[in-house]
């Protein structure tokens, strides 16, 4: 189905055949747009930028390149097509007919879902707002603006569904969306993660690689709800965030591609030696590493959470790839073993329902996932002849929130004594001269085809276009 772009909001959900809603949404719009000027990308207003934008929810549609100036994008509501005859997937009513509207009972469920999925996307526009200013390539600023105007869609995904679902309440929610921002001291981001600054490009491309990667597996679990609208509303999300995690994933190759550069020309793996050629020395990726990794494994919850039992036995959230990944779609007699603490620095086993496990389902198959990367990089380092590996902590490592919150382990997972944490912890996230020296490194490169000292440049450009393409005309 193609989306028309004739209508104020370009949409694919007939919205010009339900006047109260679209007039609904195009009162959100104005503030929508306010807001994109005030906390989206700092002044970049006027530059032309290649952005794709997509003209149909099929894989085609993304086809559609050409020059915006940003605040002209048009964002708008895109569902991916209705499968006919979809049934529930999983939970307690598994094989029934999914549903159109959201059930009563279920309501206040959903609504938290969506305003907290909802809540994540305008949050990482404002993390990244200053970004712009210390690019390392055209080519990075334009995929930056690309994926903060995705971002900015995902809201407008979650403030229709709000809208068009959810009545009044739905439309207070929409205006606190706009009204709470990312670190806010009195009206902050509803998820940790999402208050972190991000002030360099290291840590954007940790949490393109990382965040973004857990955004990936909400909205996988999402597409699998029974609330048809959400679940279609997800599929087409998910075709957008694939770019965000590419670019995270190809980012991260190509800074680990310039440090063995690095490490050749001048012959010696010694930090300060990399560092004096204006490269990062694999330790210090390595704590980047470390630390988006553990925060971003605190945004799946609680290892044993009722809460999460609920929403699966509700049909309201499910496991990704639910169909093809698992063949017990109920899971009222499975069990799941966990390795929790024991409260005496030591750990225990205890097995719990699968249902009260699905957060550490979830969980793990997103540590996975994060770890095709860290073999590719590791292959690139073993290449070039080097013993170094970067590793994935321990999801029991720095966490906040669930059994291994405040209990304090090291890189293993092994639980040691405060004291001893509180000694090692800044050489093993980065520490304050990283972040300074990390931060001297962010040098705007903004002719074409040049890239900074820190970042060998993409392999190819976007579009089948030449790497030196003037991606964004400031
Ligand atoms: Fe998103
Ligand atoms: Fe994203």
């Amino acid at each position: 189905m193609t989306i028309d772009y004739s209508e104020k909001i370009p949409n694919n959900v007939d919205l010009a055949n339900d006047k109260t809603l679209q007039r609904a949404l195009e009162h959100w719009q104005p503030r929508f747009l306010d807001w994109w000027r005030e906390m989206g990308p700092n002044d970049f207003a006027s530059a032309d930028v290649y952005l794709r934008t997509a003209i149909g929810v099929d894989a085609q549609g993304w086809a559609n390149y050409g020059t915006v100036k940003m605040p002209d994008y048009r964002w708008g509501i895109f569902l991916a097509d209705r499968m006919p005859d979809r049934t529930i997937g999983f939970g307690d009513s598994f094989g029934q007919p999914v549903w159109q509207q959201v059930p009563g009972e279920f309501r206040a469920q959903f609504r938290r879902l969506i305003v907290t999925q909802g809540d994540t996307e305008p949050a990482s526009v404002e993390q990244q707002h200053r970004l712009g200013h210390t690019c390392p390539s055209l080519y990075d600023l334009r995929n930056l603006f690309q994926i903060n105007v995705e971002e900015g869609r995902h809201l407008w995904a979650m403030v229709y569904l709000l809208h068009a679902y959810f009545g009044r309440d739905g439309r207070e929610e929409a205006e606190e969306l706009l009204a709470r921002h990312s670190g806010d001291v009195d009206k902050p981001r509803i998820l940790g993660t999402f208050n972190e600054p991000i002030e360099d490009w290291l840590s954007f491309l940790c949490f393109t690689y990382f965040t973004d990667r857990d955004g990936k597996f909400q909205l996988k679990s999402l597409a699998e709800s029974s609330f048809d609208p959400l679940a279609r509303t997800c599929r087409f999300m998910l075709t957008e965030e694939a770019h965000h995690m590419f670019v995270g994933e190809t980012g991260l190759a190509r800074v680990v591609k310039r440090t063995l550069e690095v490490m050749k020309e001048t012959g010696t793996d010694d930090a300060e030696a990399i560092r004096r050629q204006g490269a990062v020395d694999l330790p210090l990726l390595q704590r980047y590493l470390n630390f988006w990794f553990s925060s971003s494994l605190d945004l799946f919850g609680s290892e044993v959470s009722s809460n999460a039992a609920s929403t699966f036995a509700n049909g309201i959230k499910g496991r990704p790839d639910e169909t093809t990944q698992y063949q017990d779609h109920v899971c009222t007699d499975a069990s799941f073993e966990l390795d929790l603490p024991d409260g005496k620095g030591g750990l225990k086993k205890e097995t719990v329902g699968m249902r009260n496990a699905m957060n550490e389902v979830l969980r793990d198959a997103y540590v996975k996932d994060c770890e095709i990367g860290l073999k590719r990089w590791n292959m690139q380092i073993k290449r070039a002849g080097h013993a170094y590996k970067l590793k994935l902590p321990s999801s029991r490592f720095r966490r906040a929130i669930g059994a291994w919150a405040n209990v304090p382990t090291d890189l293993e997972g092994k639980p040691i004594g405060r004291e001893e944490y509180e000694r090692c912890l800044p050489g093993w996230t980065p520490s304050a001269s990283d972040k300074a020296f990390v931060k001297s490194l962010m040098k705007r490169v903004v002719e074409p085809g040049k890239t900074a000292s820190w970042i060998a440049p993409p392999d190819r450009g976007v579009n089948n276009l030449a790497v030196d393409y003037e991606y964004v005309r400031l």
